[in-house]
Parts: structure tokens; C-alpha cells; sequence
């Protein structure tokens, strides 16, 4: 059944063909595990705060994930193609709003009230996505940003910036940065002298070697009280820099953080374009931003194998988390799993893959531990597309039983035939 409205956290919405926010997502809205002080979100991102607020940032924590498509992508300059926004990718709520993919959809409102050079963004966010041990529809983001304005420095803009970076402490790490300032590939913005692109891509690559250089110091403690003997532990940690894009910003570039022995990508970020500052009304001001994923630092920082922990209520988890403190975390004995295959011909209009995995959450939930496509082909006479998927089921609190399991895995395959029209092999 089609309602005409949907509640969402507490305010109805009217739905049309855009609509495809279901129940279980819906009821995510409001957890608010970044503003928890002993979950390893909120450690994480006081963690952050701790070391930019002292810098001059402003912390807001309390934007409702709620928001229109024209601040989540319009506003940023997302082309009208760009795959973010499509329906397989984005939870909308109607065609002009959604639960945002990005904190950067308040970048806006943020450069115009903030006070301070700087603020600092922590939220909830919302990507159809893959189900596997590092991805989950809902996930928390952190974004800071930094500004200066023509008005206030005139001329002296560059030196302003300079003295600002100057005053920068120093990150103690190791840093590879074989890239240009700024190069045709990844321009800098035409508003921009040379000599201001260069400044702000320096001031914002320090500021985030200084928050990588924090948080992983706190890790490596960690580690060292845990009785890790990794020789990397008591070297500098190292990073480095490679290039990157976003809509939004330019030049755009990602930090890597090299930890256990491979290199991870840990927050993107650029020189904030002008278009941007141009749509607050501070065609005056210039500046940087940076967005780094709170679960996937979390997940390193702390050792937590399994996003879905992040989720849970199991005091085993919980209690083993202290606000300001970054731990090793100790995991219980893994619960068994147990996969399920399903091969299907494919209907006429072909089947989105996270379309597939959105059936398999909402009758699956956190039972779900992964699900991938292992094989597909077209079938050389009919020209029909097959697909098979393998879901892994594996509850984190206790064992499953094969009849639940079967349960479940007959009602996942009753929804697929009846919602995507596939065709049971
Ligand atoms: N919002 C981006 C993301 O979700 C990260 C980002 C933030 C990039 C700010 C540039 C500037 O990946």
C-alpha cells in the first residue's frame, strides 16, 4: 500500500513517486551516537572537537538529517547527472527532500552563522548502499571548514592566511606529498591568486595532519597497552596526500594514513570554491573544508571489526567504551554464520543491486551480516540477465537457528519477486 504520508522523525512528509525511505531507516532517525560521550562515535568526534575547537571552530551537533535536495546537492554544484543523486543511491522523502548523504549539505547555513574562522559539523547520514562489514544505510559524518575574508584583510589576505598557517603547532608526523598545489587536473578556482590556492591547500593539509597526528597517537597507546609488539607503533606515524574531487571544491584531495601495515584513505576535503561562498552571500571570503567518516575511524581507532556493532544495545559492547579515551576493543567469540544463495533472471528493466540489498535489510535487519553478487551472465539465446546473490546471515548477540534463517531468506526472496519482478531460477 502507497500512503500519501510518511512520519519522520516526529514531522509528516508527503510521499510521491520519489519516495523510498522504508520503516527501518526511518527508525534510525533520532539515535544520535555521535552525541553519546561513552559510544565510540561521540569519542571520536569530541576527540576532534578537543583539538579544533582551541583552533577556533564552533562544534554544531544538532542539524536534523532532514533536508531539501536543493541544500544536499544543488547548493554544492552536484551536475544533474551525478550518480549521488539517483534514487538508488539517496533516501528521499519526496522529490525535493531527503535524509542527507553528507554533512556538507550545511556547509552553507554554516559559513553564514558561524562566528568563529571556523566550525566543526557532526551529523547522521543516510547512503543506499552495499551490505558488508564496513557499510551500513545510516553512518556519521564530521566536517570542519575554515574561512577568511577580502573585507577584513584587503590586500594582506595571503599574509593573513601565511600567519595563520605559521601559527600552526607542529603534527609530529611523517608526510608524502608529491602532488602540485594546484595543476589543470585539479584547477584552482579562477577567483583565487596563486598564492592564496597555494595557502589555503597548506593551511588545511597542516590542520589535518594535526587531527590524524591526535587521533592516531591515542590509537597507538592503545594498541601498545593492549600488548601489540607492531614495530610501526613506536615510529612517527606517516601519511600521505592524493588528489581527489568533489563538486564543491577545488583543488580537492584525500589523506592516507598508513596503519597495520596498508595504507587507508581516512577524509577528503579541498579549497572551497567560489561558487559556494558566492550562494551564502560571502563573495568575499575564501576558505577550506574537510569530511571525515566517524564509523570508519571508529572502526580503526578502536578495532571494531563490524559496523553493525556501532548499532548495537549489547551491554559487551557498550560498556567497553570510555568518553575521551580511545581503547582496543575486545571482541566476543563470533557467532556462527550462515549463507543462503538466490539465482534469478533479471526482469526487462534490470535490477539495481542496492535495490536488492534494501529488501534484504528490511526483512534481514542486523541478522544480515553481508550480501554479494557471486555470479552473474546473460544467457547467449534469450539475452536474459541472471544474477545470484550469497547472504551471509550472522547475528552478533547470539546463534540463529536454521528455521529463522530459512524464515527469512523465503521472505527476501517473496519480496523480490513480487517488488523487482525477478524471476526465481
Ligand atoms: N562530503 C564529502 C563526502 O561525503 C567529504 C567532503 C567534505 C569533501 C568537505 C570536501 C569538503 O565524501
Amino acid at each position: 500500500i502507497r500512503r500519501n504520508s510518511v512520519l519522520v522523525g516526529g514531522k509528516e512528509y508527503k510521499t510521491d513517486e520519489w519516495t523510498n525511505v522504508p520503516p527501518a531507516i526511518i527508525d534510525l532517525v533520532g539515535r544520535n551516537l555521535h552525541r553519546q560521550p561513552n559510544h565510540p562515535i561521540g569519542i571520536i568526534r569530541s576527540l576532534i572537537e578537543k583539538r579544533l575547537v582551541p583552533l577556533g571552530f564552533t562544534p554544531y551537533n544538532e542539524f536534523s538529517p532532514i533536508v531539501s535536495k536543493y541544500k544536499n546537492f544543488d547548493s554544492l554544484g552536484f551536475p544533474e547527472d551525478h550518480p549521488g543523486r539517483s534514487k538508488s543511491d539517496t533516501y528521499y522523502i519526496n522529490k525535493d527532500t531527503l535524509l542527507r548523504t553528507h554533512t556538507s549539505a550545511h556547509e552553507i547555513e554554516c559559513f553564514q552563522t558561524t562566528k568563529t574562522p571556523g566550525y566543526l559539523i557532526a551529523a547522521d547520514v543516510y547512503r543506499r548502499d552495499t551490505i558488508d562489514r564496513t557499510h551500513y544505510p545510516a553512518f556519521h559524518q564530521m566536517e570542519g571548514a575554515r574561512t577568511w575574508s577580502k573585507t577584513e584583510h584587503g590586500d594582506k589576505l595571503a599574509d593573513a592566511i601565511r600567519a595563520d598557517l605559521e601559527a600552526l603547532p607542529d603534527s609530529g608526523i611523517q608526510v608524502e606529498d608529491p602532488n602540485l598545489p594546484f595543476h589543470a587536473g585539479n584547477p584552482k578556482e579562477p577567483a583565487h591568486s596563486e598564492e592564496v590556492s597555494t595557502l589555503l591547500g597548506q593551511h588545511l593539509k597542516r590542520t589535518i595532519e594535526i587531527v590524524m597526528g591526535d587521533m592516531f597517537s591515542a590509537a597507538k597507546a592503545a594498541a601498545i597497552a593492549n600488548g601489540s609488539t607492531d614495530p610501526d607503533l613506536h615510529k612517527p606515524l606517516k601519511a600521505r596526500w592524493i588528489e581527489a574531487y568533489f563538486p564543491w571544491t577545488s583543488p580537492s584531495w584525500e589523506i592516507e594514513i598508513w596503519w597495520k601495515g596498508e595504507w587507508l584513505e581516512m577524509s577528503g576535503m579541498g579549497v572551497v570554491r567560489q561558487h559556494v561562498y558566492d550562494t551564502a552571500g560571502m563573495s568575499d571570503c575564501v576558505g577550506w573544508a574537510f569530511g571525515i567518516g566517524l564509523e570508519r575511524t571508529a572502526m580503526i581507532l578502536f578495532g571494531v571489526p563490524d559496523i553493525r556493532l556501532f548499532w548495537s544495545k549489547d551491554p559487551r559492547f557498550l560498556d567497553q567504551f570510555t568518553a575521551g579515551k580511545v581503547t582496543n576493543f575486545e571482541p566476543w567469540s563470533k557467532y556462527p554464520s550462515t549463507s543462503r544463495d538466490v539465482a534469478f533472471w533479471c526482469p526487462e528493466q534490470d535490477v539495481h543491486e542496492n535495490d536488492v540489498m534494501e529488501i534484504v535489510r528490511s526483512r534481514g535487519g542486523d541478522l544480515v551480516e553481508n550480501v554479494s553478487l557471486v555470479d552473474e551472465f546473460v544467457h547467449p539465446k534469450t539475452n536474459r540477465k541472471s544474477q545470484c546473490y550469497r547472504i551471509t546471515y550472522q547475528s552478533m548477540e547470539r546463534s540463529l537457528t536454521n528455521d529463522e534463517v530459512n524464515a527469512i531468506q523465503t521472505s527476501v526472496v517473496h519480496d523480490l519477486t513480487s517488488q523487482l519482478g525477478i524471476e526465481v531460477r
